[in-house]
């Protein structure tokens, strides 16, 4: 049901296979970097997309940590925890239903280069019919430290044209674009580069795909990241096809900006996701 495998490289992944879903998580960030249901892709994954040390994999659900974006200009943009060499604690299996795996990052004497502080991240992946992934920020400083976070899943779509996001009407959000507050009017279709995040989210979000229906339920998350580069970007970026974005979409479950969060030491804060 589950085995360890690696590329050529020596870039080590878990593959998990059940009856109708299929799994693949990276060592490196504890990176889903495939998930399928009834063979159909889930997340989306960059035909172009490197499996090497030290480099971010282009889509699955990159974990941004313990920054989300490129505000802190000691940290790389997202944070070190995507690039980072997580330990496998243990894989639980329950018969051909769920996998359950547990990973884990703790600070090091490069990690305390760049952020300063003592500390443990578990990550728990749940693959099942439902894709569940937690992550738990444990303070072990004598310090508060803050930290920004999301899950930066990257979404499988027909074409970009098709979808639709759903509930977030009424919500402010950030346009980062522009820089700018605004209110959402409507369901978001989404037809130039967008890179907004939205705040005050509490409840569930629907991406409508025709017939196809992806529902996130997060949990200790107020803020969702919407982001397609489009044509312009798309073609810039590293290890994406110039038209790659018609794709995918990604809905980044988040603790972003005004929804950062600060934790006392030797307390621990727990950010969720499940994918229904
Ligand atoms: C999104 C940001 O979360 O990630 C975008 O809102 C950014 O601004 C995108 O371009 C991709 O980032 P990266 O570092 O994976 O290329």
């Amino acid at each position: 049901m589950y085995s360890l495998k690696s590329f050529e490289n020596g870039f080590e992944y878990l593959e998990i296979n059940l009856k109708n879903i299929s799994a693949k998580i990276a060592l490196q960030g504890a990176h889903i970097f495939e998930y399928k249901r009834n063979k159909e892709d889930v997340l989306w994954l960059s035909e172009l997309s490197d499996f090497e040390l030290l480099k971010p994999i282009r889509g699955g659900i990159p974990l941004c940590w313990p920054r989300f974006g490129n505000q802190d200009k000691s940290m790389p943009q997202h944070g070190f925890a995507r690039v980072s060499l997580f330990e496998l604690i243990e894989v639980r299996e329950r018969e051909q239903e769920s996998v359950k795996v547990f990973l884990k990052l703790q600070d090091s004497t490069q990690s305390r280069k760049i952020w300063d502080y003592k500390f443990e991240l578990l990550v728990e992946i749940i693959v099942g019919e439902t894709l569940h992934i937690k992550m738990k920020t444990s303070n072990n400083s004598l310090q508060e430290c803050l930290i920004t976070q999301a899950f930066h899943s990257y979404f499988c779509i027909s074409d970009i044209k098709n979808i639709c996001i759903e509930n977030l009407q009424n919500k402010f959000y950030l346009d980062t674009l522009r820089d700018e507050i605004c209110q959402e009017s409507s369901a978001i279709h989404i037809s130039c580069e967008t890179d907004r995040v939205y705040q005050g989210v509490e409840k569930e979000i629907y991406l409508i795909d025709g017939v196809r229906e992806v529902c996130l339920k997060s949990k200790g998350s107020s803020s969702l990241v919407v982001w397609n580069p489009w044509r312009e970007k798309c073609s810039k970026m590293s290890a994406m096809h110039k038209d790659a974005y018609k794709k995918f979409v990604c809905l980044e479950s988040a603790n972003a900006f005004e929804d950062c969060k600060f934790i006392r030491p030797q307390e621990s804060y727990t950010l969720e996701l499940e994918i229904v």
